[in-house]
């Protein structure tokens, strides 16, 4: 049986299963703390402040520190959240909360990329939208239309034996070298005429996890998503020759990520935390 790719239906901040020093890439997108659409997650989870929040996403954050190998790569797509409280509208920046907490953990922060989705509208005074009186300064805000894909390294560059094969037959062209390792990315999106629970987990296209494995990670690599979701980042690695392992807290998303990898035919280790492997899909 292939242990190449296995999913642990299961909680990311104790990630028992991965031994240390065993992945190379971890691609992940974390609930988003202070996006109302998960209130009631970390409501669950009590813990409801912005600062509880990034400490509940530190412990993941400490655990992806332990099983990266030296060199590994961790990219994590963030989104900064916004808020009206007391009446005052204001912004959340989850992005520099997470490279600062990455800094405490010893990771090198590297430059990161901007995924500029063509989604969100205009807001004024907090309302969502510009209205009339959107045109009149000083009291329109910018704009959210940005995420964040923050990349940090466990440390130094990995380093390969001279002409390795499986580095050099993992590489880009020049063509997807100049746009992927640009700044700003535009890429639209994933469905948005998704319902229920398939909305409520945000996935993220497939070009994302697509091009960072591709960036940083070679053929026959393990990649890490410890906030799998919907199994984006399942899909694609399977389809890049990676191998793989993930972490979703949520077991009704089980038969959604069952059914998003149907169509490579390749079989996938689903287990509980902490328990012996329940079943294969083939
Ligand atoms: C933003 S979604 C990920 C979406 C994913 N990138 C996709 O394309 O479908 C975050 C996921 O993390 C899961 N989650 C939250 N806390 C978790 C934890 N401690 N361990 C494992 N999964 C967790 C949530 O249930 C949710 O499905």
């Amino acid at each position: 049986m292939s242990t190449d790719y296995r999913v642990i239906i299961g909680d990311s901040r104790r990630m028992s299963e991965v031994t240390d020093d065993s992945v190379h890439l971890t691609v992940t997108s974390p609930p988003y703390p202070m996006v109302s659409i998960w209130d009631d997650f970390f409501a669950e989870a009590s813990a409801k402040s912005y600062d509880e929040m990034h400490e509940y996403l530190n412990e993941t954050w400490e655990e992806i520190e332990r099983v990266l190998v030296p060199g590994g790569i961790a990219c994590i797509n963030i989104g900064d959240a916004t808020r009206t409280s007391n009446g005052i509208f204001h912004l959340y920046p989850n992005h520099s909360r997470i490279i600062e907490n990455f800094e405490k953990l010893r990771f090198v922060t590297l430059p990161y990329v901007l995924w500029k989705k063509p989604t969100n509208r205009p807001h004024y005074k907090g309302k969502g939208a510009f209205l009339g009186s959107g045109f009149l300064p000083p009291n329109a805000y910018v704009t959210l239309d940005m995420e964040y894909i923050l990349i940090f390294r466990k440390g130094a560059p990995r380093s390969f034996p001279p002409k390795d094969q499986r580095r050099y037959e993992s590489k880009f062209t020049k063509k997807e070298r100049d746009e992927w390792f640009s700044q700003v990315w535009n890429i639209p999106g994933a469905r948005q005429d998704l319902a229920g629970l398939e909305r409520r987990v945000a996935a993220f296209p497939e070009e994302i996890p697509r091009r960072l494995i591709r960036m940083f990670s070679i053929l026959g690599d393990t990649v890490l998503d410890p906030f799998l979701g919907s199994g984006t980042t399942l899909k694609v690695a399977m389809g890049l020759d990676r191998k793989f392992v993930g972490y979703e807290k949520l077991p009704q998303l089980t038969e959604i990520i069952k059914s998003r990898i149907r169509s490579t035919h390749k079989e996938v280790m689903f287990s509980e935390q902490g328990q012996v492997i329940k079943e294969l899909v083939g």
